[in-house]
Parts: structure tokens; C-alpha cells; sequence
């Protein structure tokens, strides 16, 4: 709505963090000056979209409460109490009130952004800095980090993956391009062994398994046992229950290894332990294809990325465990060597691929036969 009450246009979003950042793409390329925003439900959800919203330095994050919403929508003659109507209602609400409602702070919803817990908005007291621990004046214009090293524990991680079942697939639509083309690189040979850790619900280990022919053979590897049965639906390979971080198999027992979205739901510390054991259990001509969430590289992605950290920080679970990594820096001191890095962003979510091979210090240790499993 612009300054004489008309109607710009609405968008509607869901309530998840790529659609605040599409919220706030769009809100941003419409109108370049001051904006307002009005979140109607100030529950667990609107406090999401507030807390990104803040942390993107739109400043008035204001909370309307549903009475006043629905006066107007009365106004606007809206009886239905849709999303839209609500919204244009809000938005009747701020060009009305705009200047009371900024000197009245009965309803205003403020956001700590250190720490994320709701203030009242009395501790702010019209300053927009951050307590930060330890600092020796005790302020700062930067909020701290989030802790990214730790995430859900492992038996979170099998209990939201048992749950989740067949869900995990609306992921696709952000993550299937980067995982055909780390496949691709895999560069897969019809006679190969081929290990995929993380199976989830099976798609992939299905094209990894026609990939091969009698000779080769691919076998998958997962913490739940859910995602297990739902791969066993469409794959008759071998897959076995187990941990990334001490896999179940002999030294160099494999030709290639794919392991997609998985090391991003891992605590930090465990991160050497998995690629270490992807070193190991890898021939020395063998090659690993690795695809991870990462940081973003365009400014969609880079939005879409700050509000799923926002919402890790709130509930990890929510997103399965998963954060964005950067695999390459993970790479260092480690025995697998980089051959091929991409950085593929699709629909907002950007996702690193890295394929590496033992490097020359594990493969210099002779290519013995191949280790059955
Ligand atoms: C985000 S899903 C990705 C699934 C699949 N790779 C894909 O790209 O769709 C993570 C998968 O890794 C599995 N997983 C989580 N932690 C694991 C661990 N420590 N060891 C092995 N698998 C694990 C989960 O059960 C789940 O199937």
C-alpha cells in the first residue's frame, strides 16, 4: 500500500525462512524507503519472522494485536478473515496509526537479537545495541554468533529422521540439482563399489544402483532405521544400520563414496572423525562426492542462508539438525585431496559439492585387493 492507501500489490508466503526472504526480496524491490512491518500472530511463528527481520536491519518489527486487526478488516469491509485481508488490514492499521503506534509500545514485539529471547521493549529503551558478554564495556553494534559447531544430538537426529519419513522428499526441489551433479562427477564406472552414507528415503542409492551393472555393486548406509526400510522399497542392494563416524566396513573397500546433506547435521568435532573415515574405506583411486548446505554466494542465497541460521538457533530440529557448512577449509589437513568444487544455489538454497580423492599420502601406501564387506 503506498502513502494514499493504495494497493501495491500482496504476496503470499509460507511462514518458513525462505519464504521471509522472499518476503523481504520482494518487500524490498517494491518500495525502497521506509517500511513498516506488521506481523498479525506474535506466537512462536511471527517471532520467527521477527527475529530475521530485525536481523536484516529492518528496524521497527511491531506486533498488532488480532482485535486491532480485525477492526480493520471491518474497516476495509473484509469479513472474511483471510491471510490477505489480514494483511491489508495491517497494513490500513500502519498508514492510520503509524505515528501512535511507534509511542505505543503496549503491543510492540522487540527482539534481543544476541540471544533471540523476547524483551519488553523498556530494556531497549530506543537504543538498537546488543549486550555482549565479556566485552569490556558490555555493548556492541555486533551481535555475537550463533554456536554452529554444535547441533542435534544423534539420537535426535535418528528420532527426527524416523519421524520425518517420506517428508524428507519436499527437499528435493532445492537440493536435486546439486545432487545430480555431484553423481555426475562421481564419474561412476558399471563395474565399481559404490557406498552412499546417509540413504534417506532412496532416490539417489536407486540411480546409484543402475548406474553399475553385475559387476559393481553399491551398498547404503544410514542412522535410521525408517529411512532404511523406505530405501529397501525401490533398492535390493546390501544397507546396513550405522554411523557416519565409524563406518562398519574394511579399509579401502570402495570405488567411490556419495554422502549428501549429512556431514551439515554433524557436531563439529565429528567432522574430522567422518572424513577420516571416508579416507579410509575409499581405494586409492577412489573419489568422494560431498554436498553440503554452505554460506550463500548471491544475495537471495545469502538471506535465504542468515534466516535458516536464525531459525537453526531457534529450533534445529525444525530443519532437521542441518546448517551450513564449508566444506573446502574442512578439506585441509585431512587425506582426501580436492579435485572439483561448485557452489550450486538453487531456488535460494545453496549447496557445495566437493569431490576429492585419497590423497597421495593414503594412496602411496600400495592398492592391495579389494577388502570384501
Ligand atoms: C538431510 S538427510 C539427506 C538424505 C539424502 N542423502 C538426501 O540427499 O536426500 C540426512 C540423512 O542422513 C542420515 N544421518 C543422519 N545422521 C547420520 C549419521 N551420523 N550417520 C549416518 N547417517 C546419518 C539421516 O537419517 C538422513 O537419512
Amino acid at each position: 500500500m503506498d502513502g494514499e492507501g493504495r494497493q501495491l500489490g500482496t504476496r503470499t508466503i509460507a511462514n518458513t525462512p525462505e519464504g521471509w526472504a522472499e518476503a523481504l526480496a520482494w518487500a524490498r524491490g517494491k518500495q525502497q524507503q521506509h517500511r513498516r512491518w506488521g506481523i498479525e500472530t506474535g506466537g512462536s511463528l511471527g517471532k520467527g519472522f521477527a527475529q530475521f527481520l530485525l536481523a536484516q536491519g529492518e528496524a521497527a518489527v511491531r506486533k498488532v494485536s488480532p482485535q486491532r486487526t480485525a477492526q480493520y478488516r471491518r474497516r476495509g469491509r473484509t469479513q472474511d478473515k483471510t491471510d490477505q485481508a489480514d494483511a491489508l488490514a495491517i497494513a490500513r492499521l500502519l498508514l492510520a496509526e503509524g505515528a501512535h503506534l511507534l509511542s505505543d509500545h503496549r503491543d510492540n514485539l522487540l527482539v534481543d537479537r544476541c540471544t533471540g529471547r523476547l524483551l519488553r521493549p523498556a530494556r531497549f529503551s530506543g537504543s538498537q545495541r546488543t549486550r555482549v558478554p565479556g566485552s569490556a564495556h558490555g555493548w556492541s553494534k555486533r551481535p555475537a554468533q550463533p554456536p554452529f559447531d554444535t547441533t542435534i544430538s544423534r539420537d535426535e537426529a535418528r528420532h527426527v529422521y524416523n519421524t520425518l519419513g517420506t517428508e524428507l522428499d519436499r527437499s528435493a526441489r532445492y537440493e536435486e540439482r546439486a545432487r545430480r551433479y555431484a553423481l555426475g562427477a562421481l564419474d561412476l564406472q558399471p563395474d565399481q563399489r559404490v557406498l552412499q552414507i546417509g540413504v534417506g528415503t532412496g532416490g539417489e542409492h536407486l540411480a546409484l544402483a543402475r548406474a553399475l551393472e553385475s559387476g559393481g555393486r553399491s551398498v547404503g548406509l544410514d542412522l535410521s532405521r525408517t529411512m532404511l526400510e523406505l530405501t529397501r522399497r525401490t533398492s535390493d542392494t546390501p544397507l546396513c544400520e550405522g554411523d557416519v563416524v565409524a563406518l562398519p566396513f574394511a579399509a579401502r573397500s570402495f570405488d567411490r563414496l556419495f554422502c549428501a546433506y549429512v556431514l551439515d547435521l554433524l557436531p563439529a568435532t565429528d567432522l574430522p572423525r567422518a572424513l577420516a573415515e571416508f579416507a579410509r574405506v575409499l581405494r586409492p583411486d577412489g573419489r568422494v562426492a560431498l554436498v553440503s548446505l554452505t554460506e550463500g554466494t548471491t544475495t537471495v542465497s545469502r538471506l535465504f542462508v542468515a534466516a535458516w541460521k536464525l531459525r537453526f538457533r531457534w529450533n534445529a530440529r525444525s530443519l532437521g539438525g542441518c546448517r551450513p557448512l564449508q566444506l573446502l577449509p574442512l578439506l585441509d589437513n585431512t587425506e582426501l585431496a580436492v579435485v572439483q568444487r561448485e557452489v550450486i544455489v538453487q531456488r535460494g538454497f545453496p549447496s557445495e559439492v566437493v569431490v576429492a580423492t585419497p590423497s597421495r599420502a593414503a594412496a602411496g601406501m600400495g592398492s592391495p585387493p579389494r577388502a570384501q564387506y
